[in-house]
């Protein structure tokens, strides 16, 4: 019995575990969406802190204090100096953007990468930076994801170490890895990425329905999507095909069980977005105070600056509905107000000729696709921009008129929620649409001088190589004609001195991962074998690697995997399946090439000052608190005590006036010292001011307390009396029988002994006498009390339940014991019916379970 109740245990304990939640985030280079997928969550975006279902992406520091999301965005304009914007412009590159967005632009470190500075870095942050290059764009990320995170644990109520992201479908290796390195630094693994354009398609796709295509016969058609996306930074157009597959799960089974595939055909994209708006707006702002006032320094005050740029975002929203809009600027310098008008044709000649820019992604991605609009069923808008009067009318005339125009798609959120769908879909974990997702990479990827994944290889891919075996190998990967990755297998030499079989190779197997994320998934040294198909073994040879028989095979799962130093062979390989064909794993390591790319010891140095200010938080957090906790309740009880008599009778009724005059001196008293110090208190010295005055508090809340509990804490410890009483008495009477009983019973056939012995029952008995006495002798002291309420009572509810308890406790041990059995007798042979002796020596045992006595056992035997 025991142990399949604690198994259930066990299995309840650990589901919990397992039923980790999903954040997914959509960050964008202006704002940032969330969501949460976790059972029994409703499935939405999530809001921040002010309820707001998106978060400006921005973190600042207020002087000590780092703020983020709507706090942080509105630092900007009295903390210039420590605000960082746009961080996903310069996430994971090594170019100064061309943007005028920074208020403290980034600088190029020696090996090549991007920092920001931090002048006078709060003390708390150890180890502390360089004032000059204190933050790289992932740590600066990492700051921002640790508000997401909290607010995703808040929401999930556990922590979340899971996300699934989106990401331009554009971005390199090196943002795909400092995006992940950002979340790896906020313990959060990510478990997918998928490009912004297929996570609003994907978004799309959930609630519709697509044609059958069977990508093996090519049977069927696929729909043909356009998602055109035009964000703060960039604009984007992504060709989706979609389709469904069906499959039975059973042959005969007439329900089909069908899959609807997201294929990203082709993508597009320019740097134009709603901050060359922005910029523009804010230039004609510029020039006109310039004009009217004649400063010309005003481009070098950074406080200005920022006042216009939040001027500039509004009046943006002003003219996509309007024609003309006024702008006012309280002391945008030395007191000197600022008011004018702008009008919406300023705004567009300014901009003309980055117009088509916005336009140009279309065709791109038509381009990569093959396909021209007479193929796409509808495009899906999204961002902002797709809003503003004249990227309407510029998409108006590109997609000749709106029909195409796909209605009912939220153009804010529908990236986030498509991401929340991968995320389910890759847990397997929810029930839902089946859904598929195939991305493709979008540059070149060469392993040395060949091209190992052209553009347009599907994400998830694993291909393997054959190498000459060199004594060392040491070979570069590229994306794009940017360095990523090199590879080195140092003990080629060595393997091969022991390797026996003819014609030896050193056979590589890369992966692209689902991510987009390139790294080699093994190395071994093989035989190559000469039943090949294709191609002779030294033609192999001749080069670097044979394409031609490089294996390519399709990954489905995507690998949750971080790289190591030294990375081991897959575990399986070690062990060869096949005798006939030799194969020794080889140890490699991998070193990543970007600039960008944290080495083990940034990363743990960034972690710790991650670590250092999610302390310093927290200790502000229960300073917070406790400083809140003890002023309401120093105002609950200064309002008790100076309030109606009639309203608190109980306070009146159960103190003295000697206790309520104490508690009111010294509530006085700490109100005076919490008014003076409450900026320095420490958490301790605040939980300790509340103590004090808890203390004098507490004999005042014993009284009330017990004078509600004693009378039915009485009325039950009587009646365990009354009942260990009454236990007692049959007991014995019992007891006087059985040794009648026992007396008088024949020597074969000897009878139970009695249940209960009588030291057992003496002892009940003697607990019940301390009881009644001890119950006497304290009613006696506290009858006379109840009259006056501010006496302390001399007998506690809590002593009452307990000896209570204790009684009953007794009693219960000594009745939920098994009966005992008669004694055996041994069976006489020479008894004339000794069939029936044995038969019933047999039975005997099985008296305790009647249901067992009807089976005639034996007679199987
Ligand atoms: C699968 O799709 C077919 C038609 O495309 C439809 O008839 C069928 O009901 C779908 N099956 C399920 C389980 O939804
Ligand atoms: C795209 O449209 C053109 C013109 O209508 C047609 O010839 C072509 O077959 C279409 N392509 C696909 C893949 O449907
Ligand atoms: C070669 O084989 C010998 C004997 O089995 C072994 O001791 C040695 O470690 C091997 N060397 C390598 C490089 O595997
Ligand atoms: C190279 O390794 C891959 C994956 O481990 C395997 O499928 C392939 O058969 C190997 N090639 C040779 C020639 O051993
Ligand atoms: C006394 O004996 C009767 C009859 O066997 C039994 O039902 C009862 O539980 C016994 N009482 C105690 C207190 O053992």
């Amino acid at each position: 019995m025991r142990l399949p109740r604690n198994l259930f245990l066990l299995i309840a304990w650990i589901l919990p575990a397992v039923s980790a939640a999903i954040l997914a985030i959509d960050y964008g280079a202006d704002f940032t969406k969330l969501s949460l997928v976790k059972p029994g969550v409703p499935f939405d975006v999530l809001l921040d802190r002010d309820s707001k279902r998106k978060i400006p992406s921005v973190v600042s520091w207020k002087r000590e204090d780092r703020v983020v999301g709507t706090e942080g965005k509105l630092a900007a304009t009295r903390f210039p100096h420590t605000h960082y914007p746009y961080v996903k412009a310069v996430l994971g590159t090594t170019e100064v953007p061309n943007l005028d967005v920074f208020p403290s632009p980034p600088v190029l470190t020696e090996s090549g990468a991007l920092v920001f500075r931090h002048d006078n870095i709060p003390k708390h942050i150890t180890p502390k930076p360089d004032d000059k290059e204190a933050w790289t764009p992932t740590a600066l990320l990492a700051h921002q994801l640790a508000y997401y995170k909290s607010l995703a644990d808040h929401a999930a109520g556990e922590p979340v170490t899971q996300a699934v992201v989106t990401v331009p479908a554009w971005w390199t290796q090196a943002q795909r890895k400092a995006y992940r390195d950002a979340l790896e630094l906020q313990g959060i693994q990510c478990i997918g990425m998928i490009g912004e354009g297929t996570a609003i398609g994907l978004n799309y796709a959930m609630t519709r329905t697509f044609p059958d295509y069977d990508p093996e016969t090519g049977e069927g058609e696929k729909a043909y999507h356009l998602v055109y996306d035009s964000g703060a930074l960039s604009t984007s157009a992504t060709v989706l095909a979609f389709y469904q597959t069906s499959w039975k799960p059973t042959p005969n089974s007439k329900m089909l069980i069908n899959t609807t595939h997201v294929e990203a055909l082709g993508v597009g994209w320019e740097d134009v977005g709603g901050i060359n708006l922005d910029l523009a707006l804010r230039d004609l702002l510029v020039d006109d105070i310039i004009t009217k006032t004649g400063n010309k320094d005003i481009i070098n005050d950074r406080k200005a600056m920022a006042k216009i740029d939040k001027e500039a975002i509004r009046v943006k929203q002003i003219l996509s509905a309007n024609q003309e809009s006024l702008t006012s600027i309280e002391s945008v310098f030395d007191d000197v107000d600022y008011r004018s008008k702008v009008s919406r044709m300023a705004l567009e000649g300014k901009f003309e000729g980055k117009m088509t820019d916005f336009m140009k992604p279309i065709k791109q991605a038509l381009d990569a696709a093959g396909l021209d609009l007479r193929n796409i069923s509808s495009v899906i808008l999204f961002g902002g921009n797709t809003r503003v009067p004249f990227i309407r009318a510029e998409l108006h005339e590109v997609l000749g008129g709106d029909e195409l125009i796909a209605q009912n798609v939220n153009a804010d959120e529908s990236a986030v929620l498509g991401a929340a769908f991968y995320g389910a879909s890759l847990s397997g974990r929810f029930k839902m649409k089946s859904v598929e997702v195939h991305e493709r990479s979008i540059y070149d990827i060469k392993m040395g001088d060949d091209i190992i994944f052209p553009a347009g290889t599907p994400l998830g891919t694993r291909k393997s190589v054959l190498l000459k075996p060199e004594d060392e190998i040491n070979i570069d990967f590229s994306q794009g004609g940017n360095p990523i990755l090199q590879l080195s297998i140092p003990g080629v030499k060595d393997a091969l001195a022991n390797f026996t079989a003819s014609e030896p190779a050193v056979n590589v197997t890369v992966r692209l991962d689902a991510r987009g994320i390139l790294g080699v998934a093994n190395a071994a040294l093989v035989s190559e074998v000469k039943d090949e198909p294709t191609g002779g073994v030294a033609g192999k040879l001749k080069g670097m690697f044979g394409k031609k028989d490089a294996t390519e095979e399709p990954e489905i799962e995507p690998e949750a995997d971080t790289e190591q130093p030294e990375a081991e062979t897959d575990a399986k390989e070690k062990a060869p399946k096949k005798v006939t064909k030799p194969r020794v794993a080889l140890k490699f390591r991998e070193k990543p090439l970007s600039p960008t790319h944290l080495s083990k010891d940034e990363r743990q140095i960034t972690n710790q000052r991650l670590r250092a200010i999610a302390s310093y938080e927290g200790a502000m957090r229960a300073r917070e608190e406790a400083r809140n906790m003890l002023e309401g309740y120093l105002y609950k009880l200064q309002n008790i005590l100076t309030g109606d008599e009639a309203e608190h009778k109980n306070l009146h009724a159960f103190s003295t006036k000697v206790e309520r005059t104490r508690i009111k001196n010294l509530v006085d008293e700490t109100l005076e010292w919490l008014h003076e110090h409450a900026e320095e208190a420490t958490v301790h010295a605040l939980i300790g001011k509340r103590e004090a005055i808890e203390a004098l508090e507490r004999p005042i809340v014993t009284r009330f307390d017990e004078y509600e509990k004693r009378p039915p804490a009485v009325v039950n410890f009587r009646t365990a009396l009354y009942a260990g009483r009454a236990f007692v008495d049959e007991a014995r009477a019992n007891l006087t029988a059985a040794a009648e009983e026992a007396k008088n019973a024949p020597a074969d056939q000897p009878v139970a002994p009695p249940r209960y012995t009588e030291a057992e029952i003496q002892s009940v008995e003697d607990m019940i006498i301390d009881g009644g006495k001890w119950l006497d002798e304290r009613m006696e002291k506290q009858m006379p009390l109840n009259e006056d309420k501010t006496a302390d009572p001399v007998i506690l509810a809590k002593d009452l339940d307990e000896r209570g308890q204790k009684i009953q406790a007794a009693v219960l041990r000594l009745t939920s014991r098994k009966p005992p059995r008669a004694p055996k007798v041994r069976p006489v042979k020479t008894s004339q019916n000794g069939e029936k002796e044995e038969t019933k020596e047999k039975k005997e045992p099985k008296e305790e379970e009647p249901q067992e006595k009807e089976a005639p056992k034996h007679q199987e035997l």
